[in-house]
C-alpha cells in the first residue's frame, strides 16, 4: 500500500511488466510526469540533498530535450527549489509547457541537438545557490537503473516466470544510463546478457558518427554522452531504426494494443523483434516504453490523419562532439544477419 501521506514522488516506479508482441515492456510512461525520467531525477536530487549540494531556496539547472527538465520540474516542484529547464529549439511544444506548468523557468538554446543548452546549464549550475545534475555525465544516473529500475524487472520477471532471467535489454540512447545501469544488473544476473542499444538510422552518431534531425525525440541528442564514452564497452551491439519505422510502430501500438506512447517506444519494439528474429534463442528480451503519447499530441496525433506519419525532418549533417569508439563494430553488428 502507497503511504497515506506524502507526495506524488511516491507514486513513481512499480510500474508494470508486461509482454507485448512477446518481448517483456517496462511500462515506464507511466510514471508521474509522463516518463522513465521521474525516477533518475528524483533520486539524483534526493541524492543531492543528502550530499549538501542542494539546499532550500536553490535553483536546479538541466540541459533536457525534455523529459527530464519535466521530471526535474515536478520534483522541484515538490520539494521547493527553482527549476530552470535548458531545451534545444525544435522539439515538441508540450514538453516546454509541461516544465512552465510546474513552475518551471525554460530557456531555449540552440536547434534540435542539446549540445549548446548543455554548455550553457553547465555554466550556470556553477553559480553559487546553484546545482545541475548533469544526467548526460552523473554516474548517479547509472546508479539509479542499477540499483532501481532494474532490481524492479528482475523480480518482476521472477514473480511471472521463476527462474527467468534477462536475456538480453533493448533500448535507445539519450544519456546511455538506462541501458547501461540495467544492462550492469542484469549482467549480474545473467553475464551473458546482451546489452542492445538502439538509434535512429537519421542519425547514427554512436555507430557511424553521423548527426542528423530524426522523429525519435528522448534519444539521440546528438553527441556521445559522457555515461557511454565511459562504458561503451558494455554495449554488446547497436540496432538502427528509421524515424518513420518507429512513428509507425507507435501508432500501431495505441490502435493495436492500447499502449499510447511516443515514438521512441515504436523504435524499441522495432529493434527487440529484429534482435529476436535474429536470434531466436534469446527467450527474454526486455525494452521499455520510456514516454507517453500526451507529449506528442502535436507532432504525431492531433493535426495528422493517423495513417501517415510526418515527413522526417531534412538531415543537417554536423560534428559530433565526440569521436565514438565503436562505430565500425556496431554497424557491421547491426547489418550482419547472423547477430
Ligand atoms: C523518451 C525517452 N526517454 C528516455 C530514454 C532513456 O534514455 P537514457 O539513455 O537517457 O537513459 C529513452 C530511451 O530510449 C527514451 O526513449
Amino acid at each position: 500500500m502507497p503511504p497515506v501521506t506524502g507526495t506524488v514522488l511516491d507514486a513513481i516506479g512499480n510500474t508494470p511488466l508486461i509482454q507485448v508482441d512477446g518481448i517483456w515492456v517496462k511500462l515506464e510512461f507511466l510514471n508521474p510526469s509522463g516518463s522513465i525520467k521521474a525516477r533518475v531525477a528524483a533520486y539524483m536530487i534526493g541524492r543531492a540533498e543528502r550530499e549538501g549540494l542542494l539546499r532550500p531556496g536553490d535553483t536546479i539547472v538541466e540541459a533536457s530535450s525534455g523529459n527530464t527538465g519535466n521530471a526535474l520540474s515536478m520534483v522541484a516542484a515538490v520539494r521547493g527549489y527553482r527549476m530552470i529547464v535548458i531545451m534545444p529549439a525544435g522539439l515538441s511544444s508540450e514538453r516546454a509547457a509541461i516544465s512552465r506548468a510546474f513552475g518551471a523557468e525554460v530557456r531555449t538554446v540552440g536547434d534540435f541537438h542539446v549540445t549548446e543548452a548543455l554548455a550553457l546549464a553547465r555554466e550556470l549550475g556553477a553559480r553559487p545557490g546553484h546545482f545541475a545534475p548533469q544526467q548526460f555525465d552523473s554516474e548517479w544516473n547509472v546508479e539509479e537503473n542499477r540499483t532501481w529500475l532494474a532490481p524492479e524487472i528482475l523480480t518482476q520477471l521472477a514473480e511471472v516466470a521463476p527462474g527467468t532471467v534477462p536475456d538480453a535489454v533493448v533500448g535507445g540512447i539519450g544519456t546511455g544510463g538506462t541501458i547501461i545501469g540495467v544492462g550492469q544488473a542484469f549482467r549480474a544476473a545473467n553475464p551473458g546478457c546482451r546489452i542492445v542499444g538502439v538509434e535512429p538510422d537519421e542519425s547514427c552518431t554512436i555507430m557511424c558518427g553521423e548527426v542528423g534531425r530524426h522523429l525519435i525525440e528522448g534519444i539521440a541528442d546528438g553527441f556521445v554522452p559522457g555515461i557511454l564514452a565511459r562504458h561503451h564497452q558494455e554495449l554488446s551491439e547497436l540496432i538502427p531504426v528509421t524515424s518513420a519505422e518507429a512513428v509507425a510502430e507507435m501508432r500501431r501500438l495505441a490502435t493495436g494494443h492500447g499502449l499510447f506512447v511516443g515514438p521512441s517506444a515504436g523504435a524499441h519494439l522495432l529493434a527487440a523483434r529484429r534482435l529476436r528474429d535474429r536470434n531466436p534463442e534469446l527467450a527474454t528480451i526486455v525494452t521499455f516504453f520510456c514516454d507517453e503519447g500526451e507529449k506528442y499530441l502535436g507532432d504525431h496525433f492531433a493535426l495528422s490523419s493517423g495513417s501517415e506519419p510526418p515527413p522526417a525532418r531534412s538531415p543537417r549533417p554536423t560534428q559530433p562532439e565526440a569521436e565514438p569508439k565503436i562505430a565500425t563494430s556496431a554497424r557491421q553488428a547491426a547489418a550482419d544477419p547472423r547477430r
